[in-house]
C-alpha cells in the first residue's frame, strides 16, 4: 500500500451525506486513503460515487457496522488513524414502523465501531487517532416559536429515530470519558441537494412534481425545518474532522428556517418555470394528508460556535441551493429512475463483482 498520510474509513459512504463527504475528503486530499465502508441497504447507491469510483486514494469495502469481526479485519488491513461515522437509518417515517431496526443499527452499531475503534487504537496508542460521530440536531427535541438548540442544550429524543442518535452520542462521550477514545461530534439540521433518497421532503416533492403526483404535506405543513445544502454539511465535516477539539461538540446549520408547505409552494414555483408549466400548475398537487405522529414541530440550530471558534459558514442561500438541486434532479432522469425501479442495487454486483 503507497504511504499515505492519513488513512481514514467513513461508514455510510454511498448515502445520501456520506457519498458527499467521500467526494470532498478524495479529490482535496489526494494524500490520505480513504476506505469507504457501506452495507449497501436501501439508502446505499454507489452510482453515487461513479466519479470517484477511480481515483487511487478510494476503496469501497463492503461491509456491516455492527459485524465486529470484518470491521476489526478492516482495521488491521488498512491501520486507520481515523473513522467518519455516518451510517445510520435515518429516516424518522421509517423509524415509526420498525424502532428495533434503528436501535440495531444506530446504537448497536455505533457502539461496535466505538470498540473496534477503542480496542485496535488501544495497542497503537491514541495519540493522532479521531472516531467523528455524525449525528443530528434531532436529538434536542422540539422547540415552540422562538429559541435555538446551542451545544449545551439538553437531550430530548421523541421519535424511534432520534431516540437511536441520542443514545448513540452518548456512548460516543461515554467512550472518550470511560478509555481515553479521541472523539468529536456534530448535530447538523436539515440537509438537501443531489443524490438524496426521494423518500425525503425535498426529493420527494421534486420527483412527484415531475411525475404530477400528489404532494402529500402531513398536517398543516407549518412545521419547520432549518436547511443546510449537503455540500456544505461536508465542508464542515472536514474543518470538525481537522480542527475540532478533542471530545467536542458541534452544532451545524444553515440558520435557514422554513415551514414545509412555503418550501413545497417554492419548489412548485421554481418547477413550473424548469417544465415550462403555467404558474401554479405544480401547487395543484398539493395534498394535506395525516400527520406524522410525534411530529416535532420547530427544529433551529444555534451553528455559532463552529462559525466563531473554527471559522466555518454555508456557503449558499437556500433559494440558489434550491435551484441547483432541481437542476441536478431534471438532469440525473437515470439516478432517479435506478432509484425508483430499484436497479441502483445490482450496481455492486455488476461493477465490484466482474
Ligand atoms: P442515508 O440514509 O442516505 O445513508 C445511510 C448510509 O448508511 C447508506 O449508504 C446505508 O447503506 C449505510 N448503512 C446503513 N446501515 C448500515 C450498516 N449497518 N452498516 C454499514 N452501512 C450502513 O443517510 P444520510 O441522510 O446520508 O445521513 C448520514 C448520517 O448523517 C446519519 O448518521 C444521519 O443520522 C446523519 N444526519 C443526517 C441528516 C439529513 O438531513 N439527512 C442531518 C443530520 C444528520
Ligand atoms: O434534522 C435533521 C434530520 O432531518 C436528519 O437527522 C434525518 O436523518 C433527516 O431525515 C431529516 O429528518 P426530517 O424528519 O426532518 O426529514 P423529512 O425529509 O422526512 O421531513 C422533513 C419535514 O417534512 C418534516 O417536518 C416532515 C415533513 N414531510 C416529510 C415527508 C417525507 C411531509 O410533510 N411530507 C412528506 O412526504
Amino acid at each position: 500500500m503507497a504511504n499515505y498520510s492519513k488513512k481514514i474509513m467513513i461508514t455510510g459512504g454511498a448515502g445520501f451525506i456520506g457519498s458527499h463527504v467521500v467526494r470532498l475528503f478524495v479529490n482535496k486530499y489526494p494524500s490520505y486513503l480513504i476506505v469507504n465502508l457501506d452495507a449497501l441497504t436501501y439508502a446505499g447507491n454507489l452510482e453515487n460515487l461513479k466519479d470517484v469510483e477511480g481515483k487511487a486514494n478510494y476503496v469501497f469495502e463492503k461491509g456491516d457496522i455492527l459485524d465486529e469481526q470484518r470491521i476489526t479485519e478492516l482495521f488491521e488491513k488498512y491501520d486507520f488513524d481515523g473513522v467518519i461515522h455516518l451510517a445510520a437509518e435515518s429516516h424518522v417515517d421509517r423509524s415509526i414502523k420498525d424502532p428495533l431496526a434503528f436501535v440495531r443499527t444506530n446504537v448497536l452499531g455505533t457502539v461496535n465501531m466505538l470498540n473496534v475503534s477503542k480496542q485496535y487504537w488501544s495497542k497503537k496508542g491514541m495519540e493522532g487517532k479521531r472516531f467523528y460521530h455524525v449525528s443530528t440536531d434531532e436529538v434536542y427535541g422540539s422547540l415552540g416559536e422562538t429559541g435555538f438548540f446551542t451545544e449545551t442544550t439538553p437531550y430530548d429524543p421523541r421519535s424511534p429515530y432520534s431516540a437511536s442518535k441520542a443514545s448513540s452520542d452518548h456512548f460516543v462521550f461515554a467512550y472518550h470519558h470511560t478509555y481515553g477514545l479521541p472523539v468529536v461530534m456534530s448535530n447538523c439540521s436539515n440537509n438537501y441537494g443531489s443524490n438524496h433518497f426521494p423518500e425525503k421532503l425535498i426529493p420527494l416533492m421534486i420527483n412527484n412534481i415531475v411525475n404530477n403526483k400528489p404532494l402529500p404535506v402531513y398536517g398543516k405543513g407549518d412545521n419547520v425545518r432549518d436547511w443546510l445544502f449537503v455540500e456544505d454539511h461536508a465542508t464542515a465535516i472536514d474543518t470538525i474532522y481537522h480542527n475540532g477539539e478533542n471530545g467536542g461538540k458541534y452544532n451545524v446549520g444553515g440558520f435557514n428556517e422554513w415551514k414545509n408547505i412555503d418550501i413545497v409552494h417554492l419548489l412548485c414555483g421554481i418547477m413550473d418555470r424548469k417544465l415550462n408549466r403555467p404558474a401554479g400548475e405544480s401547487a395543484k398537487l398539493i395534498t394535506f394528508v395525516k400527520d406524522r405522529p410525534g411530529h416535532d414541530h420547530r427544529y433551529a440550530i444555534d451553528a455559532s460556535k463552529l462559525n466563531t471558534e473554527l471559522g466555518w459558514k454555508p456557503s449558499l442561500q437556500f433559494e440558489e441551493g434550491l435551484e441547483k438541486t432541481v437542476d441536478w434532479y431534471l438532469s440525473n432522469e437515470e439516478w432517479i429512475k435506478h432509484v425508483t425501479s430499484g436497479d441502483y442495487q445490482h450496481y455492486y454486483e455488476e461493477q465490484y463483482k466482474k
